[in-house]
C-alpha cells in the first residue's frame, strides 16, 4: 500500500486489478463495502483498460485531465467487483500531481486511490497526517508536501445524463463547457440507517474530526460557547477574525482564509490541527453560501458536523 500526494488530498494506492490488494484497502480503512473506490490512471488510454471510455469521456477529459474530476463510466469485466462495490460503473481519475503521475507511470497499471484516512475521518493533506494514523509496515508514504487543492475531486457520472455525484474542486460550468451538455447538480441527500446508498459514497457523516464539531453562524458563536457547559477548551475555525466575547472556556482560534480556494485548501489541515490542540469542542464558523466551490466546502462541513 502506497500513500501518495495528489492535487486534492493524499490517496491510498493499491493495485486496482488485484482483489486481494483491494480487499486490504477496505480492511485498513475500515471502509464499508458499499462505498466504491476511485481508480487512478495516467490518462484515457489506461482508463480504457478498466472502463468503456467513450467519446463523451474523451471530450471531458481532453479539457479537464489531468485534474480533480472523476468520471463514472461502465466498468469492464477484468476489474474486481469490490472496486465498484458490486456496481456497474467505475470512477476513473487522472490526478495532476507529478508524484501521483510518476507512481502511476512506474506501476504502469491502474491504482485504487481512496483518500488515505480511516473511513469517515478527515482526509490527509500532508504526509504527516497519513503517518499519524498508519505505521510504516502497512503503508509506505510518498511525501510530496502539502496538497494544494485541499478537498476531493468532483465525481461526475456519465452513465446516462451527466450528473454530479460529489461536488468538488471542478465546478459544473467547467464540466458543461467541456462536455457541451447540461450537467445535473449534486443533490443534498439524507441517508437512513442501513438501507443501500442512493448513490454510493454519500455517507451522511464523513470528513469528520475526532473532536465533536458544530457548524455555527458568526452571531451564534458566543451563545454556543456559553451553552457548552463543562467544556474547558474550544477550538474555533473562524472567518471573521472579530474579537470574541469572553466565555468560560479557553478558545483557540484558527483563522481561515476569506476566499473559497484558500478556505478549501486550508480546511482539512485546520481540522487536523484542531484535533491536536486538546479541545473538547470544535466550532466552525459558517462560510458564505454563494458559488459552487463554497457549496463543495459546505458539503464537507455538513458531513463533518453530522452527529455520530
Ligand atoms: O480527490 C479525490 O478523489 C481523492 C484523491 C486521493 O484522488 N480520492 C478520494 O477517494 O476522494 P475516496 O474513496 O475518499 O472518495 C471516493 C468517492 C466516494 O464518495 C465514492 O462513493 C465515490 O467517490 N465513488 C467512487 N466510485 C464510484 C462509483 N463507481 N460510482 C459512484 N460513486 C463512486
Ligand atoms: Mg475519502
Amino acid at each position: 500500500m502506497v500513500a501518495f500526494p495528489t492535487e486534492t488530498v493524499y490517496g491510498l494506492g493499491a493495485d486496482a486489478l488485484s482483489p486481494a490488494a483491494v480487499r486490504r484497502v477496505y480492511e485498513l480503512k475500515g471502509r464499508p463495502r458499499i462505498n466504491p473506490l476511485i481508480v487512478h490512471v495516467t490518462g484515457p488510454e489506461m482508463a480504457a483498460r478498466v472502463c468503456e471510455f467513450d467519446e463523451r469521456a474523451a471530450r471531458l477529459t481532453r479539457a479537464l485531465w489531468p485534474g480533480p474530476v472523476s468520471l463514472v463510466l461502465p466498468k469492464r469485466d477484468n476489474l474486481p467487483e469490490l472496486v465498484t462495490a458490486g456496481g456497474r460503473g467505475v470512477a476513473v481519475r487522472c490526478p495532476s500531481h507529478p508524484v501521483a503521475l510518476a507512481l502511476l507511470y512506474a506501476f504502469d497499471s491502474p491504482l485504487v486511490g481512496p483518500s488515505a484516512n480511516p473511513s469517515g475521518m478527515v482526509s490527509p493533506t500532508r504526509a504527516e497526517h497519513v503517518r499519524a494514523v498508519w505505521n510504516s509496515d502497512d503503508v509506505l508514504v510518498l511525501d510530496g508536501g502539502a496538497c494544494l487543492g485541499g478537498i476531493e475531486s468532483t465525481v461526475v457520472s456519465l452513465e446516462g445524463q451527466a450528473r454530479i455525484l460529489r461536488p468538488g474542486l471542478v465546478c459544473s460550468t467547467e464540466i458543461e463547457q467541456a462536455l457541451g451538455e447540461r450537467v445535473l447538480p449534486a443533490e443534498v441527500r439524507h441517508h437512513e440507517g442501513s438501507a443501500p446508498l442512493p448513490a454510493p459514497g454519500l455517507l451522511d457523516r464523513h470528513y469528520a474530526p475526532r473532536t465533536p464539531a458544530l457548524l455555527v453562524h458568526a452571531e451564534e458563536i458566543v451563545a454556543t460557547s456559553r451553552l457548552a457547559a463543562g467544556v474547558k477548551r474550544i477550538v474555533l475555525l473562524a472567518r471573521s477574525g472579530e474579537p470574541l466575547v469572553r466565555t468560560e472556556a479557553d478558545v483557540e482560534v484558527i483563522t481561515m482564509p476569506q476566499d473559497a480556494e484558500g478556505y478549501a485548501a486550508a480546511l482539512y489541515e485546520a481540522m487536523h490541527l484542531g484535533d491536536r490542540c486538546g479541545a473538547e469542542l470544535m466550532l466552525i464558523e459558517h462560510p458564505p453560501t454563494d458559488g459552487e466551490l463554497w457549496g463543495a466546502v459546505l458539503d464537507r462541513l455538513r458531513r463533518a458536523t453530522t452527529a455520530r
